[in-house]
């Protein structure tokens, strides 16, 4: 286990575009104290030039939480990583990983895995600004790039920089031909080449994503790896990280009723409406909550029913509750 940077990353939850911003992460922290949450990617451009308050905005309930940035410019990310630190982030990781059109335009995301040296210089521009983890989430190749020989030399480059945390999605990214949902199905998982890499690194902190649905899968993987992310399962089906304080921390905690864990969103979200925030967005974060239980389905029907009407409030959510005899 890597000790150097404070933070704990035994089990973290992905950054995901539109599903993991401030209402989602916070709804997720009522479900474990430990685990650490990542943003959706923000682009440098956005926080340069678009409503960077808003960007970076957070409730201090969140933490820990890092923020992931998409960039390719080490000036520009340089600056965002400070204004993140500033606001009282606790780590910055770089998205390598991210196989969109519309961000390899932009030279952003997986396509720079082709470029591990802009990657590298990335990283040191922020890592001389800030004090705070500077990570990157990558993946294990690209189409014409993924042999095992260019993912050393990848890794090996940007940790000659002193960048201690590499987040290894499993698969490969195809960058023509497939969208990002099939680039996050199609292209095969691969975990023994992340365990590899913590073989071949081990004093580099190697943590593992893709596919990953349980916490009994994520014991697994930390017998070979020093932590584990998971995306879509923890959204989906986000109950699955009510025991991670007890069974991947260590910490004699017991986990919490989903009525409870519910019951602790009304008043951040009473706090929200007050400020202008539709109930409907916060609520989407909340349908998987009662996953694989009867009345999880009226659950998620009377939300989305009813949450849109400019007569929601709590109240609502309380009524979609009480459809759930558990
Ligand atoms: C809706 C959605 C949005 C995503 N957005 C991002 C993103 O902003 N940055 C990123 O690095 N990965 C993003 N990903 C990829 C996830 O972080 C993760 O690497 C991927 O889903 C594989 O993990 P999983 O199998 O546990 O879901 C996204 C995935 C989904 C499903």
């Amino acid at each position: 286990m890597i000790k150097e940077n404070a933070l704990d990353r035994r089990l973290s939850v992905a950054p995901m575009m539109d599903w993991t911003d401030r209402h989602c992460r916070y709804f997720l922290r009522q479900l474990s104290r430990h685990t650490l949450l990542y943003t959706e990617m923000v682009t440098t451009g956005a926080l340069l030039h678009g409503d960077r308050a808003r960007f970076l905005d957070y409730h201090p309930g969140e933490k820990p939480v890092a923020i992931q940035l998409g960039g390719s410019n080490p000036t520009d990310l340089a600056k965002c990583a400070s204004f993140a630190q500033s606001h009282g982030y606790d780590e910055v990781n770089l998205n390598v990983g991210c196989p969109s059109d519309r961000v390899q335009e932009g030279r952003i995301g997986a396509c720079l895995m082709a470029e591990p040296q802009t990657v590298a210089d990335c990283i040191k521009a922020m890592q001389d600004e800030v004090s705070i983890p500077v990570t990157v989430k990558h993946r294990i190749g690209i189409n014409g790039r993924d042999s095992w020989d260019e993912l050393c030399e990848f890794v090996g480059t940007i940790a000659d920089t002193g960048c201690k945390t590499f987040i290894a999605h499993a698969r490969i990214a195809i960058l023509e031909g497939l969208n990002p949902k099939e680039n996050r199905e199609i292209p095969p998982l691969k975990y023994d080449v992340v365990y590899k890499l913590k073989q071949t690194f081990p004093d580099l902190e190697i943590i593992i994503n893709g596919g990953i649905q349980t916490l009994e899968q994520t014991q697994e993987h930390l017998k070979h790896v020093d932590g584990v992310m998971i995306g879509r399962e923890a959204y989906n089906n986000p109950y699955i990280l009510a025991a991670a304080d007890k069974l991947i921390f260590d910490r004699d905690v017991d986990e919490t009723d989903r009525h409870d864990v519910l019951a602790a969103m009304y008043p951040y979200i009473e706090h929200e409406m007050s400020q202008g925030v539709r109930l409907n967005h916060m609520t989407r974060h909340l349908l998987g909550l009662f996953q694989g239980l009867p009345g999880a389905r009226r659950f998620r029907r009377y939300i989305s029913e009813n949450a849109h009407r400019p007569e929601a409030s709590v109240d609502t959510l309380k009524q979609a509750a009480a459809l759930v005899n558990c």
